[in-house]
């Protein structure tokens, strides 16, 4: 798989997830939660944190159309606030994501794509190789969802670029979407995160830190929440532990206009004889408690 990212607190469990599991041959970077050199150098990072050699290579620094607009109300002005985090050990290993993704499908069957952030690369790399959709196992991405987080109907990844959105969920290719709905049901409660600091090590400490700081926003700004949604890791595990969640093929279109709904998941889920033709895998739940075990054990291998 290549993970595209904008880390990002979540992404960053995501990364040590990725790597623990999947066959990770890059890690791209988005603008997003954090400006494109921000989530650059924490990709990188977080790669360090863990021993990693994966490969990083920058790509979109704005959106197709939108106005950029970063989430350092959740994740700090660095993207990766709450934690004492290394220099990164050196910068990308390109400039060029775009060329890397296309590339590395040509050269490799069965390539997953896991964006994590806003779809920019993933659409201009679709849209620069006409061929990539033919190629690529498929496209497993957070984002979405039946509520939104930015608005009441829009998710922070596809609200930042629904034009980009509107690319990805029309290439006609293989199609997962973990959005809200599934990730709110995955959150670093008090428990969990006295589970991993009792991981001996640097990286069970710093991991806990960002998740703890990731969690403040949360808990203050929800009343049902005792954590923050760890949203980024339900894009890799739906591809490497498939058994822990709910998924069903659904007509999704993106709303790129409307004054309220811009970046919204529209999921049709009338329950009509014969149904619009499913153009996505949505994925409603998961099985939380074993979900977070697998991060929790992806931290203590890194550890
Ligand atoms: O809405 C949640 C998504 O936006 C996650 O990917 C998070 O990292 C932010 O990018
Ligand atoms: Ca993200």
């Amino acid at each position: 798989m290549i993970v595209d990212c904008d880390p990002g607190h979540d992404d960053a469990m995501a990364l040590v997830v990725a790597a623990r599991h999947a066959d990770v041959l890059g890690v791209t970077t988005v603008a997003g939660n954090a400006p494109l050199h921000s989530t650059t150098r924490n990709a990188r990072i977080v790669l360090d944190l863990i021993g990693s050699k994966i490969p990083v290579h920058s790509g979109a620094s704005r959106p197709l159309v939108a106005p950029p607009h970063d989430a350092s109300h959740v994740h700090g002005k660095s993207g990766l606030d709450g934690a004492d985090l290394p220099e990164p050990s050196r910068g990308p290993e390109s400039e060029n994501a775009i060329a890397f993704i296309i590339e590395t499908c040509r050269a490799n069957e069965g390539v997953w794509l896991v964006p994590i952030g806003p779809l920019t690369n993933i659409a201009l790399a679709l849209r620069a190789a006409p061929d990539l959709g033919s190629r690529i196992a498929g496209i497993s991405l957070m984002g979405g969802g039946t509520f939104g987080n930015v608005t009441a109907a829009a998710e922070f990844n596809v609200w930042a670029d629904p034009e980009a959105a509107d690319i990805v969920f029309r290439y006609g290719g293989k199609l997962m979407m973990s959005g809200l709905d599934v990730t709110h049901q995955l959150q670093a409660t008090p428990s969990r995160l006295a589970r991993i600091r009792e991981i001996p090590g640097q990286l069970p400490k710093v991991l806990a830190d960002l998740l703890a700081f990731y969690s403040k926003s949360y808990i203050n700004s929800h009343r049902d929440m005792t954590g923050a949604a760890v949203h980024d890791p339900c894009a890799v595990l739906a591809l490497t532990h498939p058994h822990l969640f709910s998924i069903s093929p659904e007509h999704v279109a993106l709303e790129s206009h409307g004054e309220h709904t811009r970046g919204m998941t529209l999921i049709d889920r009338r329950q009509y004889s014969k149904p619009v033709a499913p153009n996505c895998d949505v994925v409603w739940g998961v099985d939380d408690e074993p979900a977070f075990d697998v991060l929790i054990e992806a931290i203590q291998f890194f550890a």
